[in-house]
């Protein structure tokens, strides 16, 4: 038996499968996100290892774990969890959609050498430049800082007492040589940091450590392996089986990534493309990122008062268009804007304009951004005809509709419960603990594909130009 532990921005989700790969038990424990200033984005790492605890004892109640051998981790990447010499958390960890240090981002990026090294362009929301707006702005806590962990990795520290990483969230820092997987040296010492202060590195299909035993016996388990694991997207792909070049799949998170599998390192930082590596060795990936995707209906379901199910039923057969536009920039954009001063905008309101029409605008402008993902990856060489579609949106079968016509491509929609990152990390448990490859990350059978309407191809690539002339006239108002 495998666990996979999928640290998620909304709530920490464990799985358990047998060697079969089914899924035998689950349980979610939810986690909130801070945002006392605009553009800050926290959680307080105490709350991750607490629901750690609670989900492993709910699965280790449900289900005899004796024999679970292997545990993998996913979790959100980029977050900067900055911790002492006693390894306590610092201050609260500042997570991937924290945009506060885009001046700091936007120094690094003007340097060649980011770029050049990791792949990418320094987004702010990446790990380098939110802890340079700590030595800026909270010098004692950086002059204190002994380690530098990505958010599942303080998980892993606790769960194992070891420090490590591996290259599908190191890629996500900005102080990663993407190209040879391994920290830079000459970034880290740019930052004023240097490998002490980073974890070691292993594959993600690798074992990173044991449990700890008295975490163990507390929670109900052996002492089982740990795996590297991975950055949740990775994770993600583990788990829906896109590895080869050329497979695909969209995910409908609280962020939005349209994400393509690659056999090589395949960098273009030019087009805000993200290059990262996977989380199986000798394999990289790209993806097109946005950063609200379900979390841009969240905010509209806050605002009506309706849930996300209640705004998204009852919408209909697919419409081209209508005139209301909404640019989901909530949080300022990375994919393709690398813009984080930009919010979200609603245009073209008028007296009829209603909470179903806001939640057509909404599902629709989330759709446009990720069309500007596809363009963006095509623009790299990467051209994308379908895609598995994933993550908690893609519970609503008219905004998959609305995706793959204005995305003109096929979306393939996976027959069992989404199970995600946690199935891939899971699987990555599998692998460091039997010596298993990628050959055991399988697709998903699936419960039907979902092809473009042609008769509205027309009308979504003329609402498509709309939506990006609008962001042109209104990013600098
Ligand atoms: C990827 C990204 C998000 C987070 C949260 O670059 O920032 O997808 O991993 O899910």
């Amino acid at each position: 038996m495998y666990i996979g532990l999928d640290l998620g921005t909304s709530s920490l989700k464990a799985i358990l499968i047998d060697d079969a790969q089914d899924v035998l038990a689950e349980h979610s424990v939810p986690l909130s996100v801070q945002r006392p200033f605009d553009g800050w984005s926290e959680q307080d790492p105490k709350t991750w290892c607490d629901a750690a605890t609670l989900a492993l004892k709910a699965l280790s109640q449900n289900v005899d774990c004796s024999s679970v051998s292997g545990i993998g981790l996913s979790g959100h990447m980029h977050g900067a969890t900055l911790l002492g010499s006693d390894d306590t958390p610092l201050r609260p960890c500042m997570l991937w959609n924290d945009t506060r240090s885009h001046v700091e981002a936007a120094e690094m990026d003007a340097d060649p050498i980011f770029r050049a090294v990791t792949g990418n362009i320094v987004f702010p929301g990446f790990t380098a430049p939110k802890v340079e707006w700590v030595r800026r702005n909270e010098s004692d806590t950086f002059k204190n800082t002994r380690k530098i962990l990505l958010p599942k990795d303080f998980l892993r520290l606790f769960l194992t007492g070891e420090h490590a990483s591996e290259m599908s969230d190191a890629a996500g820092t900005a102080w990663f040589d993407t190209g040879a997987r391994d920290w830079s040296d000459d970034l880290l010492a740019a930052c004023s940091l240097s490998r002490d202060h980073m974890p070691r590195l292993v594959e993600g299909s690798a074992p990173s450590g044991t449990l700890r035993p008295s975490f163990a016996s507390e929670v109900g388990l052996p002492r089982c392996v740990v795996a590297g694991g991975a950055g949740d997207n990775a994770a993600a792909a583990i788990g829906a089986g896109v590895v080869e070049a050329g497979s695909a799949f969209l995910s409908l998170g609280t962020s939005g990534v349209l994400f393509a599998a690659n056999s090589s390192y395949r960098p273009d930082p030019a087009s805000a493309v993200h290059t990262f590596c996977h989380a199986v060795p000798a394999t990289w990936h790209q993806m097109g990122v946005i950063l609200a995707a379900t979390d841009a209906l969240e905010w509209l379901s806050r605002l009506t008062g309706q849930s996300a199910a209640e705004l998204t039923r009852n919408l209909g057969h697919l419409t081209a268009p209508g005139k209301t536009l909404f640019l989901p920039y909530l949080g300022g954009e990375r994919t393709p804007h690398n813009d984080a001063a930009i919010r979200g905008q609603f245009l073209h309101l008028d007296h009829a304009t209603n909470a179903k029409e806001a939640a057509r605008a909404v599902l629709q402008g989330v759709s446009f951004a990720f069309a500007d993902c596809k363009e963006a990856l095509a623009q790299t060489g990467t051209s994308l005809t379908r895609a598995l579609a994933l993550g908690g949106g893609a519970k609503s079968e008219h905004w998959l509709h609305m995706l793959a016509t204005t995305l003109d491509m096929t979306l393939d929609v996976p027959k069992a419960g989404d199970f995600g990152a946690a199935l891939g990390a899971a699987r990555l448990g599998m692998m460091a603990s039997t010596g298993a490859g990628a050959e055991i990350a399988t697709q998903p059978p699936l419960s039907s594909s979902i092809d473009p309407d042609p008769s509205l191809a027309a009308a979504m690539a003329e609402g498509h130009d709309r939506y990006k002339r609008a962001y042109q006239v209104l990013k600098d108002l």
